[in-house]
């Protein structure tokens, strides 16, 4: 049967000071509009409500799975109350994408030997939500004819951007809409993003795939033995506290490394291996201060969310999550000013990506 699993664990460090260790952007009620089923209340959401949302639209509640870090485990189960306990998967430590899908796939496959797994991202904004389950359900079909495949979702890339994978379409699969991929490169330098781009050929991997849970757990067997054998003594201890007591020796010692260069990095260079869907929406990956921005209402000439005055100030990102909180900016340009209860952060939006390199240094100080 078909099943889904949002990936859920990160920590969303260059999205600070709004997303914090305790409290990751995907739990942040930072979308507003909404998809199907919470379109209308007025109300904003988080990512990760989205991105439930969006699978309901496909799949029905009792088999979409959340992974994610055991810190969140409460905040996700408040967040999504339909999601059953028993499709939450706690990691007691993040080890990264490669580990998360691994264990999330091996009880998966507990549960349902042939399950067809999808796995999404929970840090998406996708519009509408008709042209997402399109493409998920071509991706579905696709493992009908091709069950050992790995299918990634691609979108058409508009920028040479350096933080996402790329996947070079090849030979036609017979199913519309589905190429086999050629190559496949995960964040690849500047001078790589901008010929791939210049190409026309590459496509840029959402972070979305679908498989079979057994076929990834083979691809881990064959690409990241230390993780199938790892996560092969978590499953065969009894579920209960005997396997939660292996998953927390085992799950700290395994590599450290994301699907995309463990799996399908290295599986793309098999001929007719992975395959690639096209996704064709509109498409955000919530990753940075840029990105948010581009969800965010737009005031003379710069991204604003909460109370701001601008003057003469034209190209920034102004937030603020406190209600009680002006930020005035006069003579401003091109920067992201960042107002919370208890930190401010000011930085040129060409700076953006080195949020993470200043969290690292005011997490040296406080
Ligand atoms: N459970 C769990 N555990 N989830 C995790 C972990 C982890 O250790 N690390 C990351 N995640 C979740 C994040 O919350 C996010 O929803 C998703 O997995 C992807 O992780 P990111 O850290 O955001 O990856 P990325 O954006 O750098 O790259 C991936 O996505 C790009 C598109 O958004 C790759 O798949 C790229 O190839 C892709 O282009
Ligand atoms: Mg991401």
């Amino acid at each position: 049967m078909r099943h889904a699993v949002i990936m859920a664990g990160g920590s969303g460090t260059r999205l600070w000071p709004l997303s914090r260790a305790a409290r990751p952007k995907q739990l942040l009620d930072v979308v507003s509009g909404g998809v199907a089923g919470d379109a209308g209340d007025g109300r904003a959401h988080s990512l990760l409500a989205e991105a439930s949302a969006r699978l309901e639209t496909v799949l029905p509640a009792e088999r979409i799975w959340v992974c994610t870090a055991a810190r969140y485990g409460a905040q996700v189960q408040a967040a999504l109350p339909r999601l059953r306990p028993d499709r939450l998967v706690l990691e007691p430590v993040a080890r990264d994408t490669a580990n998360a899908v691994g264990l999330t796939a091996a009880l998966v496959a507990e549960a349902d030997p042939d399950a067809e797994l999808a796995v999404v991202s929970a840090d998406h904004v996708i519009r509408p939500v008709e042209r997402f389950a399109a493409a998920l359900g071509t991706a579905y079909d696709a493992l009908a004819a091709r069950p050992r495949a790995l299918v990634t979702l691609g979108i058409r890339p508009t920028a040479p951007a350096t933080g996402f994978g790329y996947v070079r379409r090849g030979a036609p699969t017979g199913v519309a809409g589905v190429a086999e991929a050629a190559a496949f490169k995960e964040k690849p330098d500047r001078a790589t993003a901008e010929a791939y781009l210049a190409s026309g050929e590459y496509l840029w991997n959402s972070g979305m795939f679908v498989w079979r849970a057994r076929t990834v757990l083979d691809a881990l067997a064959e690409h990241l033995p230390a993780t199938a054998e790892g996560l092969a003594r978590v499953v065969a201890a009894p579920a209960g506290p005997r396997r939660d007591a292996v998953l927390a020796e085992v799950f700290p010692t395994l590599p450290k490394t994301s699907v995309d260069y463990a799996v399908l990095e290295p599986a793309a260079t098999e001929p007719g291996r992975v395959l690639v869907a096209d996704l064709d929406a509109e498409w955000l990956d919530v990753g940075s201060w840029p990105a948010l921005a581009q969800t965010l209402a737009s005031a003379d000439g710069n991204a604003v969310a909460g109370l701001a005055v601008t003057v003469d100030s034209a190209g920034n990102i102004v937030f603020s999550d406190d209600p009680e909180h002006v930020v005035a900016l006069v003579g401003v340009r091109d920067s992201v000013v960042v107002a919370t209860a208890d930190v401010t952060m000011v930085c040129p939006v060409a700076d953006a990506e080195r949020v993470k390199q200043l969290l690292a240094a005011v997490e040296q100080r406080f």
